[in-house]
């Protein structure tokens, strides 16, 4: 299957919320949440995409010649490329009824098992939102990684432990989801943890803890104060907060304070393999990715996503070339140009 043919398929099926642009860029569905847009001016997701376009790349060939390695290991495991599917929750809601959660979590888990990454999933108000995809990490023997809402503590701890169960080599908790008043008028509410709450939930459990929404260097400090593995520096693809700034404008900072210390995931924007390498660049150890594959997994199931994913690798492993890298260690950030 051809990336191209994906994008027709998807947008047949999904043209109503999402019209997959040219450019996913948060210009055409700006202000659409619910849908696939950002919230309020849309200003968040913009800035996301427009701040990864300014940073530029530097061309250096002159190096021996070898091997170009895309690999990374976490949580013990060896992943092809940096790259990770972002949880997207309430597909048929946002997208279109042509896939529900179930399906969806299919193809994004299956479609990163074949091409060796993995894929986070999702959560919401619907104890079925969280317990079908965990159903499929299951059937994945534990490939996926389950993200958790910030719901009442001990509601976060109980489903932590089904992550357990269900054989997940780690989990996440998008802590930027503390505002949203939709899940409180819905009877679940959500919201923000101190560090020692955060502390006594990591603490629960052996598996390592991602937290998804950080996007200052003090946050970044808290979240390693409270024994986090991880945390993805993300403004929820901009759905959560209006007027924030690009995740990649404030990534090189928080990575100055946390890197090597814990793992940084970034996301927001990014789309292609130059994309990852700027982000790597940047400071961040991996990228996650969101609508782009939602887009793979409605245009092409488990085959689109894998699709994309080798595109996307494949273009990695080029700019590693053009910008004389052997490896995501030899990508630093004098290797871009901003
Ligand atoms: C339709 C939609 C639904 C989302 N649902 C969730 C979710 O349930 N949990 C979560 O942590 N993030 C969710 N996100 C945010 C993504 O995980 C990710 O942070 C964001 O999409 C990254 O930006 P990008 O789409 O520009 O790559 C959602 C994003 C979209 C577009």
């Amino acid at each position: 299957m051809e990336y191209s043919e994906v994008l027709n398929r998807a947008r047949e099926l999904v043209h109503e919320k999402c019209k997959v642009c040219k450019e996913c860029n948060g210009v055409v569905c700006k202000g659409q949440v619910p849908g696939v847009g950002g919230k309020g001016s849309g200003s968040s997701f913009i800035r996301n995409w427009q701040k990864i376009q300014d940073v530029k790349i530097n061309l250096d060939t002159i190096i021996e010649e070898s091997p170009i390695d895309t690999s990374i290991e976490l949580f013990g495991q060896k992943f092809t490329y940096p790259v990770f599917a972002a949880p997207i929750g309430a597909v048929g809601l946002n997208y279109s009824p042509a896939l529900d959660d179930f399906e969806y979590t299919k193809a994004i888990i299956g479609g990163c098992k074949e091409a060796g990454v993995i894929g986070f999933t999702g959560d919401g108000v619907k104890d079925e939102f969280y317990d079908l995809p965990l159903q499929v990490v299951k059937e994945n023997n534990g490939h996926g990684i389950p993200t958790i809402k910030p719901w009442k503590k001990e509601e976060i701890i109980a489903k932590i432990k089904k992550a357990e169960e269900n054989g997940a080599p780690a989990v996440a908790m998008d802590i930027d989801a503390a505002g949203l008043v939709t899940l409180a008028l819905l009877g679940k509410p959500v919201g923000t943890k101190s560090i020692e709450d955060l502390k006594e939930i990591i603490s629960s459990t052996k598996l390592p803890v991602i937290l998804k929404g950080v996007m200052t260097v003090e946050g970044a400090k808290k979240a390693l104060k409270a024994g986090a593995y991880g945390i993805v520096v993300s403004n929820h693809g901009g759905r959560v907060l209006d007027h924030t700034p690009a995740t990649i404008e404030v990534l090189p900072a928080i990575a100055d304070a946390v890197k090597g210390r814990m793992k940084i995931f970034v996301d927001g924007g990014f789309r292609t393999g130059l994309d990852i390498f700027k982000a790597i660049a940047l400071g961040a150890d991996a990228v996650l990715i969101g609508r782009p594959y939602a887009v793979a997994a409605y245009g092409g199931g488990a085959e689109g996503v894998k699709v994309y994913t080798e595109k996307i690798g494949n273009e990695l492993k080029e700019t590693m070339i053009m910008a004389g890298c052997h490896n995501l260690a030899d990508i630093k950030r004098d290797r871009v140009f901003l």
